[in-house]
């Protein structure tokens, strides 16, 4: 293929901001990027703006591969991972980045994540059991683990809490990727930790504040069903145990209150 004629020049337009230097709200820059092939991905743009135009500007990205989930942001105003997203699924405007909304902006495209990890912690997303270790690896059946396949691809980049209304609305919301890391848990047969897990989600911060928008499913770059967990979750915390069979589709369930 020649790949001369396929090479397009691409504008970029970055929301920029730096508190730490007085500025007290974010501005747009334009940058012009010339010889752009649609394969390339939003990431390797933002590399080409720092390395050629702008060194100062901010963004976070580690693996490039969708992988690590630190380049989640806002493109053309929908959350997306820069490093899985190429310039010819964008259309031929202008491609618009901003940070992730209902963080605070420390720079340009880089969010405060401590809240959002500390929402995360208090899920205890980590196997709870008073067992003592056998020596060998704790097994599972396959049917055991399809029950939490889905939620283990889940990558943290905050790209669903980010986009959920309920979140902008109270940034104490435990947000749905904690939903989704808590029934990775809640619904793990090698776990005993539900009944405190679930106390935190019926509080008032907790799963409940879910109004099942369902944004966090189309924003989420792993394809997980959130919403789905998200019911299970609610099932789980009425039912007051997590001995059922988890929905395969879409579950909204309303607050009993
Ligand atoms: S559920 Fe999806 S969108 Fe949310 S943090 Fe995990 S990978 Fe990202
Ligand atoms: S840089 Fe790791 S997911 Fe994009």
């Amino acid at each position: 293929m020649n790949t001369e004629t396929i090479h397009q020049t691409v504008t970029l337009r970055v929301a920029r901001h730096n508190p730490e230097a007085g500025e007290t709200k974010p501005h747009w820059e334009t940058y012009t990027l010339t010889e752009v092939n649609p394969m390339d991905r939003v990431l390797d743009l933002l590399l080409r703006v720092k390395g050629e135009q702008s060194g100062s500007l901010a963004f976070r990205k580690s693996c490039a591969h969708g992988i690590c989930g630190s380049d989640a942001m806002q493109i053309n105003g929908r959350n997306r991972l820069a490093c899985k997203t190429l310039v010819r699924e964008l259309g031929n405007g202008p491609i618009t980045v901003e940070p992730l909304k209902g963080l605070a902006v420390k720079k340009d495209l880089i969010v405060d994540m401590d809240p959002f990890f500390e929402s995360y912690k208090s899920v205890m997303p980590y196997q709870v059991t008073t067992h003592e270790p056998s020596g060998r690896e704790r097994l599972q059946s396959p049917e055991q683990h399809a029950k939490i396949d889905d939620q283990s691809k889940c990558i943290m980049c905050a790209a669903c809490t980010t986009s959920c209304p309920s979140f902008w609305a109270n940034d104490q919301f435990v947000g749905p990727a904690a939903v989704v890391q808590a029934s990775r848990f809640l619904f793990d047969s090698r776990d005993e930790g539900n009944k405190e897990r679930l106390e935190v989600l019926n509080d008032y911060t907790g799963v409940w504040r879910c109004r099942t928008v369902f944004n966090c499913v189309e924003a989420c770059p792993q394809g997980i069903d959130i919403t789905k967990h998200i019911g299970n979750v609610k099932k789980a915390i009425l039912y007051g145990t997590t001995d059922f069979v988890p929905d395969e589709s879409h579950a909204g369930h309303d607050h009993p209150h």
